[in-house]
């Protein structure tokens, strides 16, 4: 399934990381795996109906929360190994990234399998348990303090790792929000769905970076050209071409414009506000055990809609990016979510709607059909220079 990954497996035993590579392990009996990268990737799909949509419909959730540490782990893999072929990274060379976590998981994973110390830039937005997590597969956390004045969060970590590479000779960055690698490490989750359930009509996807949507997007398109593709953001974020906010909401959303972000695949966005998230990533866990996060809790939230509103036969895919455990003391601590206004606040039962995202500024879950891209020229000139060499 990971091509590159594959052709990296087979160099000599030195060259690979201490957890690959044991000549003494006989092959791997069906279903058993001897290598971290066998971990990723087949994860399940469930049915997700009553009580979120009545009446037997439903929507198909893929559970990418079943990898090891979520989606991301399969971006990292792909990313790290290609820049290995490539000869972007050397071997043993320090992988240094800017991430809210879910890359940052994956990274530590291929770290591990392919032998590169990991420096994660982060904000103090990132979860306790999540800071230790990371340090505890051997990744080095790095927090910046303030955010920057135009750019937010994202761009201060984005400034931080540039500091950083400056300072560590011979490391890489893969640079997840233009990366084109984040989007091509998607094509065997696509091909999973395809499997698994036949025809998609409807994809729903949380947009972050971009990667997955895009990634998953080009490829079931190609089996099926008249797939409906549905963007779901958080409120605050500039993506679609909202102003930059606070954001409670992680993983979705950026106060940056990601170039993995393909706006022609979208027919439609839709901005969802964190209490929205929460109270549906809450039923999740209480009907369906399989729930996740920010992402989790606003994709179930506009795919079920979808679910009780498109034609009956309709089939949607919708694709939840983590689990529930890293958003133990945000999403389901009653504490938190007090302090924060988002307790036992049930979202209405359908968006707002906007004709254009420079209407107005949302604040709650709206939907808008009309998909731009806010910085067409900037993309198009960013994109020449990632070609040239980032
Ligand atoms: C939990 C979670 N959900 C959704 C996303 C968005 O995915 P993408 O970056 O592929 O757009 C991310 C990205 O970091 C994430 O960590």
């Amino acid at each position: 399934m990971y091509t590159a990954l594959n052709a990296l497996l087979d160099l000599p035993q030195s060259d690979l990381g201490p957890q690959l590579g044991r000549p003494e392990v006989p092959s791997p009996p069906p279903g058993a795996s001897l290598s971290l990268p066998g971990l990723v990737g087949n994860t399940p799909v469930l049915w997700i109906g009553e009580p979120l949509v009545p009446g037997g419909r439903g929507f198909w959730a893929k559970l990418e929360g079943s990898n090891p540490g979520g989606i991301k782990d399969r971006a990292a893999l792909h990313l790290v190994s290609a820049a290995r072929i490539r000869g972007d990274l050397a071997p043993g060379g320090r992988i240094i990234e800017s991430t809210s976590g879910t890359l940052g998981l994956g990274l530590a994973l291929a770290g591990l399998a392919l032998g590169h110390p990991v420096t994660l830039v982060t904000d103090p937005g990132l979860e306790p348990s999540m800071r230790r997590l990371l340090a505890c597969h051997g990744a080095t956390v790095d927090i910046v303090a303030t955010p920057h004045p135009v750019g937010g969060w994202q761009q201060a970590r984005r400034e931080r790792v540039g500091e950083l590479k400056a300072q560590h000779a011979g490391s890489w960055c893969p640079d997840q929000y233009h990366n084109p690698d984040n989007v091509h490490a998607y094509a065997p989750l696509a091909l999973e769905l395809a499997t698994q359930l036949g025809r998609i009509d409807v994809l729903v996807c949380s947009v972050g970076t971009g990667g997955h949507s895009a990634g998953i997007a080009r490829v079931l398109r190609q089996l099926q050209p008249d797939l409906q593709v549905i963007g779901v953001d958080t409120i605050g974020s500039t993506i679609f071409g909202q102003p930059a906010r606070p954001r409670l909401m992680r993983g979705l959303g950026s106060s940056i414009y990601p170039r993995n972000v393909d706006y022609g695949c979208f027919s439609e966005v839709h901005w969802v506000a964190p209490a929205e998230a929460v109270w549906t990533a809450r039923t999740l866990a209480r009907s369906h055990y399989a729930t996740g996060g920010w992402s989790v809790g606003a994709v179930a939230l506009v795919a079920s809609w979808l679910a009780r509103t498109q034609p009956v036969g309709r089939r949607i895919a919708a694709v939840f990016p983590d689990g529930p455990h890293r958003y133990l003391e945000s999403i389901y601590d009653d504490d938190y979510c007090h302090d924060h206004g988002l307790l036992d606040l049930a979202p209405p039962s359908r968006p707002d709607t906007i004709s254009h995202p420079t209407e107005r500024e949302v604040t709650c879950w709206t939907r808008c059909a009309q998909v731009i891209d806010p910085q067409p020229g900037a993309r198009l000139h960013q994109r020449a220079g990632h070609r040239q060499g980032r």
